[in-house]
């Protein structure tokens, strides 16, 4: 039970992901956690409000007043705008506690520009997004806006305040507002892709999910951010020049000319990059029986994108993650030889199995001081501390 003592209150807003909320509701409980329940009006024709008090063991609240307010759906942009015309929005800006979004909403809507204003302006006043995901939509389209699953949102509400948060109340982050203003990163996410045949390919379990928190966490600090990624399914985060790869030559192609294009402050190599690619790749599908075999194939290796970067003559400040395998002790004995063999001033290393894909993570930072484990967290999170000793690091150079 890793929410025991902790009460939320849970805000639902009228959309057709209403639904998954009963599902976060109960995996919230099974944590231990005790959870009230407050209503938009135009939620309650989604989900009814008994539902919801069935779930709570609560009394579910709409409006402040006996008869409930006749408002339409508390959203993003009513919060961004500090408009509290119901009891939800109301509690919004009457709180002292951090308050989180996770977003439902149709593809086109989320990506309207007053949409992503409202987003932005959120985030500037430290509200945290959790989501949205990228998927299948209730309108039959397909595309960002979808809601975080219960598990998800479950993960990283634990990871916030759960018994590895040391400050728990007060979302255990640094303030990282500005740190990075005027700086220039450069960010590399994702796992590549090596083609065989036209049909078949080698890659690796990476998500993304580290790669772009940090992303993230960089444009939150005021940094310019170029994002080059491998195929994943994620939302661009906001403000962030993203540039789309698929090969680890394509990658290593896109960061040389992205470092070409401007003199940037900090290289932050997160891609797992597939060391090796076949030498050739078949025009047509290799058949069982047309006498060619898999196991034949011969391979070249790819160029390291970060000892290339890390190497050149006055390199920006590269930081490099290193995936490994085992225990935290052989990471401990591992990463400072990687980190002098790369040429990087910070490397981080976490465990592969528990981190691709998942939404948290434990990393551990090695430097010329040594090594220091963090604890587990959500890779926002964890994004954040890293993006604030990276801005501290800038400073002193
Ligand atoms: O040597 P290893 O693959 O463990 O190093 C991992 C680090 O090096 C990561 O930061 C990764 O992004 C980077 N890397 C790279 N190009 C490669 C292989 C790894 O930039 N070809």
């Amino acid at each position: 039970m890793k929410l025991q003592h902790r009460h939320f209150v849970i805000g639902i807003t009228g959309g057709i992901a209403a639904y998954k909320t009963c599902e976060l509701i109960r995996r919230l409980q099974d944590e231990g956690a005790t959870i009230q329940v407050v209503m938009t009006e135009s939620s309650t024709r989604f989900v009814s409000q008994l539902t919801f008090q069935a779930l709570s063991g609560r009394p579910v609240y709409c409006s402040a007043w006996e008869t409930p307010a006749q408002s339409g759906p508390a959203n993003v942009a009513r919060i961004a705008n500090g408009q509290a015309n119901d009891l939800l929005t109301t509690l919004c800006l009457a709180r002292e506690v951090p308050l989180f979004i996770a977003p439902a909403m149709n593809r086109q809507m989320w990506q309207n520009a007053a949409t992503q204003r409202n987003i932005a302006q959120l985030r500037h006043d430290s509200i945290r997004l959790l989501g949205p995901d990228t998927g299948s939509q209730a309108c039959g389209e397909i595309g960002d806006g979808r809601m975080l699953e219960p598990q998800s949102l479950l993960a990283e509400l634990i990871a916030q305040f759960g018994p590895h948060s040391e400050h728990p109340l007060a979302a255990n982050t640094p303030n990282i507002r500005g740190v990075l203003q005027g700086k220039q990163l450069l960010i590399t996410a994702g796992p590549t892709f090596e083609p065989i045949d036209p049909v078949r390919g080698i890659t690796n379990r990476s998500s993304g999910k580290m790669g772009f928190a940090i992303a993230q966490a960089a444009a939150d600090a005021g940094a310019a951010v170029t994002l080059i990624s491998g195929p994943v399914h994620l939302t661009t985060p906001t403000g962030i020049h993203r540039v789309n790869v698929t090969t680890a030559q394509e990658m290593y192609d896109a960061v040389k000319a992205a470092l070409l294009d401007l003199r940037r402050d900090c290289f932050i190599a997160v891609a797992a990059v597939a060391d090796w690619r076949p030498s050739t790749v078949g025009d047509t599908k290799i058949k069982k029986d047309s006498g060619a075999s898999l196991t034949e194939i011969n391979w070249i290796e790819n160029p390291d994108i970060l000892a290339s970067v890390a190497q050149q003559p006055n390199p920006p400040y590269c930081v490099g993650f290193a995936a490994e395998s085992g225990s935290l002790n052989e990471l401990e004995k591992l990463l400072p030889e990687k980190r002098a063999r790369k040429s990087v001033p910070l490397l981080v290393g976490n465990i592969g199995e528990t981190t691709f894909g998942e939404d948290t993570n434990q990393i551990m930072l090695c430097d010329e001081n040594g090594t220091e484990l963090l604890p587990t967290d959500s890779k926002s999170n964890l994004a954040r501390i890293l993006i604030f000793r990276i801005a501290q690091r800038l400073r002193h150079d």
